[in-house]
């Protein structure tokens, strides 16, 4: 069975994806939608597909398998309850809601329509992550100790021109959007490798003084530009998670991981892997450099879509080899993810399997942020973290 796929939102993040959702195999009719209709034409004569929709509403009524949701990151929640409930698979970027009845509404929205819905969470495939599951499931770390995983990405670089084109007119309204909100590309890497969750939170925030006076005049009331949550984790473990937004920092997503026996630590200077030998120290920058992989032999070559044959962006820790032959050469970001986040959810949309970054895994990236922002609200109360379980079997 081929897939028919819509794409809502042809903003910028979709550039790097209608490319890799049209070329997919699995994939054989592909339809664009916007309220935007300058912009709508623009992409379906850029990416050259003649099907198109105006809004969600109306693609939902098509006789289509799935959405792939490329909104404002403020809108997910509501937008992937719809489409689960029209009878649709879901792909959406991050966050998947923001807030604790948007994300209860989307796991049971999900568990009652029997769809695949999956959070295109690219920290999941960024090589160093890959590297610590691979180390985790060896046992290499024994048991984990403490993580830290942060996202630091200031104002200065480039993300008054995001919020503006996000947000329109009225821009300054979303821009303030408390750092906590939008904590799944630190939490979701040190979930991603153990297994175990956020159960309590402690957060501080740092309250924004800057003059451009984003925090406090947003919509949420947010004054904090920067936060550091504490978090006990469900195996014992405890992890700090840092999301900031004004910092003298060149910026980074990237974690550091500390078990009994072995740990990861990522810092500007690059990512080693440690033990108790004083003496060693293993260095992996080479091992985790994104910088291309040869399509594998055995590869679809006459499909190959790259003068090269190159999966570009990859490192060598990725499993290059499953991804479809056609991703050759097309645009791949993130660190390499863009190519596995499609080629996982369509392949889980054909099968009928549970995806990695299902509902429920979404829900423990993005629940615990949610209560973070609470606590720093409370100077630091230490609060419970909601946790809605593990996808049911299929
Ligand atoms: N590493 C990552 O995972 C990563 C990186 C960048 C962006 N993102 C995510 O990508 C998403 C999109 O970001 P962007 O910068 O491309 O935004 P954008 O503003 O450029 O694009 C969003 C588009 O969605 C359209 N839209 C909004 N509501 C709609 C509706 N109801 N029906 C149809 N179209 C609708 C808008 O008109 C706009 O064209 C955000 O959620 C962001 O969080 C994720």
């Amino acid at each position: 069975m081929s897939l028919r796929i819509g794409i809502v939102g042809t903003g910028a993040f979709a550039q790097g994806f209608i490319p890799l959702f049209k070329a997919h195999p699995l994939v054989d009719q592909l339809t664009l939608c916007d309220t935007d209709d300058e912009k709508l034409a623009q992409n379906a004569a850029k990416h050259q597909i003649a099907q198109t929709s105006p809004s969600l509403d109306a693609l939902c009524a098509m006789d289509i398998d799935a959405v792939c949701l490329f909104t404002q990151n403020w809108l997910h929640g509501p937008q992937a309850v719809q489409a689960l409930d029209a009878g649709k698979h879901v792909y959406s970027a991050v966050p998947a809601g923001v807030s604790v009845d948007e994300i209860e509404k989307l796991v049971f929205a999900t568990a009652r329509s029997g769809k695949v819905y999956m959070i295109g969470e690219t920290s999941y495939y960024y090589p160093g992550v890959i590297y610590c599951r691979q180390q985790h499931a060896k046992g290499a770390f024994g048991r984990i100790v403490y993580g830290e995983a942060e996202y630091y990405h200031d104002w200065d670089h480039g993300l008054y021109d995001v919020a503006r084109w996000r947000g329109g007119e009225n821009w300054r309204e979303t821009a303030g959007i408390p750092p906590m909100y939008y904590p799944t590309h630190s939490t979701s890497q040190i979930i991603s490798i153990s297994g175990a969750f956020m159960t309590k939170v402690s957060c501080q925030g740092f309250v924004d003084e800057h003059e451009d006076r984003i925090y406090p005049d947003n919509n949420w009331q947010n004054p904090f530009s920067n936060q550091v949550a504490l978090f006990s984790m469900s195996d014992g473990s405890s992890c700090r998670i840092n999301e900031f937004r004004r910092v003298g920092h060149p910026g980074c997503v990237r974690m550091t991981l500390f078990g009994t026996d072995g740990s990861f630590e990522d810092n500007a200077h690059g990512a080693v892997w440690l033990t108790k030998d004083r003496n060693e120290k293993q260095a992996l920058d080479t091992l985790l450099a994104a910088t291309g992989q040869p399509i594998k032999s055995g590869g679809n070559m006459d499909k190959v879509t790259a003068a090269d044959g190159t999966h570009l962006g990859t490192a060598q820790v990725h499993d290059t080899a499953r991804l479809p032959s056609e991703f050759a050469g097309l645009p791949n970001g993130h660190a390499g993810s863009h190519q596995f986040l499609v080629d996982d959810f369509i392949k889980a949309c054909h099968s009928g399997e549970t995806p990695p970054n299902n509902a429920w895994d979404a829900a423990r990236y993005v629940l615990p942020g949610l209560a973070a922002h609470e606590s720093a609200l409370q100077e630091g109360t230490l609060l419970p973290v909601l946790d809605l379980g593990d996808p049911p079997a299929r």
